[in-house]
């Protein structure tokens, strides 16, 4: 691709880009795709000196732009890597024409597959299909396909393969949608969950706490017998229930947000 349909792709993809020198200048997703496109023929030449300045020069493009692609990795035709900062893409990473990364994506390898030089040649990350849309924060980990259409939900964790045409959601990432289908219910939020339970817990206790309170207190005299204290009045310690208002209001407005 030259650099003009580079830029023209950005232009027509992103509504903030508003016009050619905007783009040339202020996209660090399109600096880091001309440094990859450079690097990436050094990487291709196998010359032992010329692979050492293909991951100098990507390396620099990671300076200059927080973007890292790994000058191994295959990048198809239109990648629109939006923002960019803190996006990874991996040596054996294959992407395909037509896809959008946003900020903080990580194209990467499993544990199992970062074994130093035993699984050097081997393929560690991820392919993705064409028309793939990875949201930001989203990681995909380890050597298998992900498919056409597929869009990944922001702050998911893949790691495992995924057919065409699905959304992703989720830690660890699971398909929600399939050809426009609902095939499961996105993940609950486990921490509104937990939140859920304990304001409920509470409430249970306040109310055993009040049911102790209202039962008067009787103190022994010196004759044995038993008479209510503060001169025959009733002693109820603290009449109105314990308050947690201003807290409770708090976990009501959490869960709402978290649609619990
Ligand atoms: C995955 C995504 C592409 C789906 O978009 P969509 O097709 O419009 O679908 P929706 O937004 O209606 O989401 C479908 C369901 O997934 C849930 N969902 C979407 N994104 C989610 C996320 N990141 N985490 C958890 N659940 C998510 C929605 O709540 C919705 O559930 P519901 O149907 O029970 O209400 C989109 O949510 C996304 O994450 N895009 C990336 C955006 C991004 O990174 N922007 C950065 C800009 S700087």
């Amino acid at each position: 691709m030259s650099v003009k349909e580079e830029v023209e792709n950005i232009l027509m993809k992103d509504p903030a880009a508003r016009s050619r020198a905007e783009v040339f200048l202020c996209y660090p997703g399109f600096h880091a795709i001309l440094f990859y496109r450079v690097a990436h023929r050094l990487w291709q030449t196998k010359n032992k000196g010329l692979r050492i300045a293909a991951r100098s020069f990507s390396q620099l493009g990671r300076f200059l732009t927080g973007i890292e692609i790994h000058p191994g990795a295959k990048i198809g035709s239109r990648l629109f890597i939006d923002h960019g900062l803190g996006v990874v893409i991996g040596e054996t990473a294959d992407i395909g024409d037509d896809c959008v990364l946003y900020q903080g994506v990580t194209l990467g390898a499993q544990a199992a597959a970062r074994m130093g030089a035993l699984s050097r040649d081997t393929k560690r990350h991820p392919t993705l299909g064409n028309s793939v849309v990875v949201g930001s924060g989203a990681q995909i980990l380890g050597g298998f396909t992900v498919g056409n259409n597929v869009q990944v939900a922001s702050g998911s964790i893949l790691l495992k393969e995924v057919p065409d045409d699905c959304i992703v959601v989720g830690v660890p990432g699971r398909v929600i949608f399939r050809e426009g289908v609902r095939v499961s219910d996105p993940v609950p939020d486990i921490e509104a969950e937990a939140i859920k339970c304990l304001r409920d817990k509470l409430a249970k206790l306040e109310k055993q706490v009040d049911r102790i309170q209202a039962v008067p207190i009787f103190e022994p005299t010196t004759t044995g017998v038993k008479r209510p204290s503060h001169s025959g009045k009733v002693v109820h310690i603290g009449h109105a229930p314990v308050s947690v208002n201003s807290s409770s209001d708090a976990v009501d407005i959490f869960l709402h947000g978290a649609g619990i």
